[in-house]
């Protein structure tokens, strides 16, 4: 029997290329975390399942997750998001500096069927705020999605920060009668609103909510995309739900956040949100799924008993910012060819080994990564592959180098060929900034 060449369906499997590619994502996204002070952190991949089953609610935790009993007989479950075990993680440290501002880069599991932006095995940036109840927490949170954009390449127009209020969308809900049963199904009805047409969308709710007058208000209230539209106000007015989501409108106008947008429709899957909520989105038609996915959860860390903890915060599936990044053509050219080498070290022969050796290994003291010929084939061979790998500079060691203490650093994009002692060359790469990295 022959082995499948193909890694299970919807898994992650990256070649160098690829992963150079993601490597300069994440770093955009680290940068932009820092920048506000956010701070590392990871948990592990294996969690137990009633975490998630307490916290995510059982659509993810039981129908969309890997999960599986061990040899010890204990239920467990691959992850399939974050926030349950960072919310254990701040239950459990007694001795945080509040605000919390921490960040990082899971890899998270789901069992969903594979399509454009759904996967199976996906690294998800999480960045949360913990211990602020005020608004300047989701306010905070949206400039770093809006840095993360922007440092992407991306515009104003190719994507938006949609954003409404699970606490006024249940608010809305309850003042027409809903019952606790059908708030599940009327936040998800909601939810498919900008997924499928909108005739097909208004007979979906029809058919979910069996009430006409209930079925029309979620209509209305989908469908509202400013805080001011005069129906929202007569139905909502005087509320907390309502007073907060203008104020917080008020809030990204005075910031200059003009990427971001009301929209009543913006509910987010996870049950754990309580106040606002949001999600990056692509507005051109290309990518239908959310870049990003996050809110606030006000009641996560409280239920590990002892003190309420508040969070704001989001997931960033690094997948659909990719097809993102690739539908605007804003990926760095060449970024994916590019070898980590900056200088290929080509040896003439068994003979000059041991020199080539030796300099090798003080160029890399200094900072410059080198690859060595380690095949012994012949120059002609070892340049072909220095070639293929487009590493920028090549050294040929022979025994007139190894003699003379003098080499030839050929640059390989323009073809100028510097002679130089061997003890120069570190100092020319650094000081024509050749090494190192470029994004
Ligand atoms: P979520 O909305 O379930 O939120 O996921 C957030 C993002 O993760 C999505 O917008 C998408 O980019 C990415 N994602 C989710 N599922 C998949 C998949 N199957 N394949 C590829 N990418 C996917 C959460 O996970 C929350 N824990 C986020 C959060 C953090 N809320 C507060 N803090």
């Amino acid at each position: 029997m022959t082995l499948s060449r193909k890694p299970l369906k919807g898994m992650r499997e990256l070649t160098p290329g690829e992963k150079r590619i993601e490597d300069y994502v994440i770093k955009r996204l680290r940068e932009a975390g820092v920048a506000y002070g956010f701070e590392e952190y990871e948990t592990p991949v294996l969690e137990p399942l009633e975490l998630f089953l307490a916290k995510s609610g059982s659509e993810l935790a039981v129908k969309q997750s890997y999960n599986f009993t061990d040899k010890g007989g204990r239920k467990l479950i691959m992850r399939p998001e974050l926030t349950p075990s960072l919310a254990r993680m701040v239950a459990a440290s007694g001795e945080l500096i509040y605000p919390v501002k921490w960040m990082s880069f899971p890899v998270c599991y789901r069992y969903e069927r594979p399509q454009r932006g759904r996967v199976r095995e996906f690294v998800q940036f999480n960045l949360d705020i913990l211990g602020v109840s005020g608004l300047e927490a989701e306010l905070e949170v949206f400039l770093v999605l809006r840095r993360i954009m922007s440092s992407l390449g991306a515009s104003r127009g190719q994507y938006v920060i949609r954003y409404s209020s699970r606490k006024l969308a249940s608010g809305i809900l309850e003042s027409c009668g809903i019952t606790e049963e059908e708030m599940a199904q009327a936040y998800a009805v909601i939810d498919k609103k900008d997924k499928i047409k909108p005739d097909e969308w208004e007979e979906l709710v029809r058919k979910t909510i069996k009430d006409e007058r209930n079925a029309d208000t979620i209509i209305k209230f989908a469908s509202c995309s400013d805080p001011d539209v005069p129906w929202l106000s007569e139905a909502a007015g005087g509320s907390e739900a309502f007073d907060e989501i203008v104020r917080f409108s008020g809030m990204l106008k005075d910031a200059g956040i003009l990427e971001a947008q009301f929209d009543a429709s913006v509910v987010r899957g996870l049950d754990y949100y309580t106040g606002i909520v949001f999600e990056v989105m692509d507005t051109g038609g290309k990518n239908r799924r959310a870049i990003c996915g996050g809110g606030r959860y006000d009641n996560l860390v409280g239920m590990f008993g002892g003190q309420k903890v508040t969070g704001v915060g989001f997931g960033l599936g690094l997948l659909t910012l990719d097809l993102f990044l690739e539908t605007y053509d804003l990926m760095p050219e060449g970024i994916s060819g590019k070898h980590p080498a900056d200088i290929f070290l080509a040896v003439y022969s068994d003979g000059e080994r041991a020199f080539a050796v030796n300099f090798a290994e003080k160029l890399r003291d200094v900072g410059i990564s080198v690859e060595i010929d380690i095949t012994g084939k012949n120059l002609s061979k070892q340049l072909k592959i220095a070639d293929r790998k487009s590493i920028g500079y090549i050294v040929v060691i022979g025994p007139e180098e190894v003699v003379s203490g003098r080499i030839t650093l050929r640059n390989m994009t323009s073809g100028i060929e510097t002679e130089c002692e061997v003890s120069e060359v570190s100092g020319i790469l650094i000081d024509r900034n050749l090494c190192g990295e470029a994004n």
